[in-house]
């Protein structure tokens, strides 16, 4: 990593830390490899994240259905699924100092990267967790974690089917959690055990899938356009045959310059009707009055993984004045706080009292309003920008007389008075 970038990925990382976005997973004890937990400003992120993919694929359609499968399922499904033969990762051990690495992953093939051992010959390990069900603990007993949300979708195929009878094509999405054992979980965010997937299986006639892949294409990359994700910095790559993962016959992977090196944001894949044929299902087509296994488009997006993109594609730093002064350039529709209200004086009960009710009403309208009296008003832009808030309202004894407010502009630092009955639509009006 260069040193420019180094340094960016520890900007994100602390300020994530210090505001309130991203903590290490049990950290009072001492953490836990490849788990991090969201503070409130995380959370927001991640929903609205989630909020705004559900809108734009499932609710703003006419051709998808949502679903919630369990995150325990059969082990059955595994194993048909291939993910039990096949779901693992080359695990390669230093002979010296007994540390495991992905193969992948050496700076130098053959050299322990830590201690700069002889390493040995790689061997295939098995990324799902295992637990057992129930109070036995035979080999019957044990389920996995779901590695992936998509098989929660194709064994729900059926029960979609006969409860809406949808024509093809049509897609199942869902939005959950998934959990791989990853030999060597780095990069913050980015390589974790515990992820979220937003997964699309769309489901297509055999004859249609390359019109409908470059369907998805193009309805991924809007949407990463959308989201405010940097596009000079999204590479679209054509996964080789010999990397294929074992039920896709053609993938794209869409790849981020991340401070790390390019890497995996999303995936586009061809399934075929690998799944479908092996869980045994098929569709009847009422139209021709046929049955066959329909083929699969599968559009896949990481949660964590857009949190990051969206984190180093915002993160700016306007030099124009004495000290460089950080924000997170967001949309107001991604960002976790949408406006932050201010009473220019802590201690004025009446600014109190009429800030207040301006935030309420901002609250009841918007949700994501915060309330910010600490320190002097130049300390609360800052830590609001630092946050991303596209705007801060501030009352004065002005207001008091005349019902204006001051709003400041997040990314120019530019300052409006407005009326106070027309703060709703001026935000309104800016989302939009
Ligand atoms: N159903 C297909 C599937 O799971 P994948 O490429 O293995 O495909 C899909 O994963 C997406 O999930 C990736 O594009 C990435 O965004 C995210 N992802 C996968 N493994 C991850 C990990 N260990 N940490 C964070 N995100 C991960």
């Amino acid at each position: 990593m260069q040193e420019k970038d180094e340094k960016l990925m520890e900007k994100i990382i602390s300020l994530c830390k210090r505001r309130g976005f991203v903590y290490p997973g049990s950290e009072i004890y001492g953490g836990l490899a490849g788990t991090w937990d969201y503070g409130p400003l995380g959370v927001a992120l991640k929903n609205n994240i989630k909020n705004l993919w559900w809108k734009k694929f499932v609710d703003g359609r006419e051709d998808m259905y949502g679903v919630d499968a369990a995150i325990l399922m059969n082990s059955a499904v595994w194993k048909a699924s291939g993910h039990v033969d096949t779901f693992t990762d080359p695990l390669i051990e230093c002979t010296k100092c007994k540390k495991r690495f992905r193969e992948d992953t050496l700076k130098e093939k053959g050299t322990c990267d830590e201690c700069g051992g002889k390493t040995g010959e790689a061997r295939l390990f098995n990324m799902m967790f295992a637990t057992q069900i129930g109070a036995v603990e035979d080999s019957s007993a044990t389920v996995y974690l779901r590695p992936e949300t998509a098989q929660g979708m194709f064994v729900n195929f059926k029960n979609v089917v006969d409860s809406f009878h949808p024509k093809l094509p049509f897609g199942l999405a869902q939005i959950g959690k998934a959990f791989r054992n990853e030999i060597t979980p780095r990069d913050f965010i980015f390589r974790v055990r515990e992820i979220e997937q937003m997964e699309i299986e769309y489901f297509v006639k055999e004859e249609d899938w390359q019109k409908y892949f470059e369907y998805w294409k193009e309805e991924m990359l809007a949407w990463m356009e959308s989201m405010g994700i940097d596009m000079n910095k999204v590479h679209e790559l054509e996964v080789k045959e010999e990397d294929l993962a074992h039920y896709s016959k053609r993938t794209i992977d869409f790849e981020f310059d991340f401070p790390f090196g390019l890497k995996e944001l999303y995936g586009l894949a061809y399934r075929t009707d690998f799944d479908l044929k092996k869980h045994n299902l098929t569709y009847q087509d009422e139209e021709t009055n046929s049955k066959f296994v329909p083929h699969v488009i599968e559009p896949t997006f990481g949660v964590e993984r857009t949190f990051l993109a969206l984190m180093l594609s915002c993160y700016k730093e306007d030099t124009k004045g004495e000290e460089p002064r950080p924000y997170l350039a967001f949309n107001p529709t991604v960002a976790p706080v949408v406006c932050a209200v201010s009473p220019l004086l802590k201690n004025k009960v009446e600014l109190r009292d009429y800030a207040h009710i301006i935030y309420r009403t901002l609250k009841d309208e918007f949700g994501r309003v915060m309330w910010d009296d600490n320190g002097n008003i130049g300390k609360r832009y800052r830590r609001q920008d630092e946050i991303g808030t596209p705007w801060c309202i501030v009352i004065d004894f002005d207001t008091l007389s005349d019902d204006s407010v001051t709003i400041r502009d997040r990314d120019t630092g530019l300052q409006e008075r407005i009326k106070k009955e027309d703060i709703v639509d001026y935000i309104k009006e800016r989302m939009n």
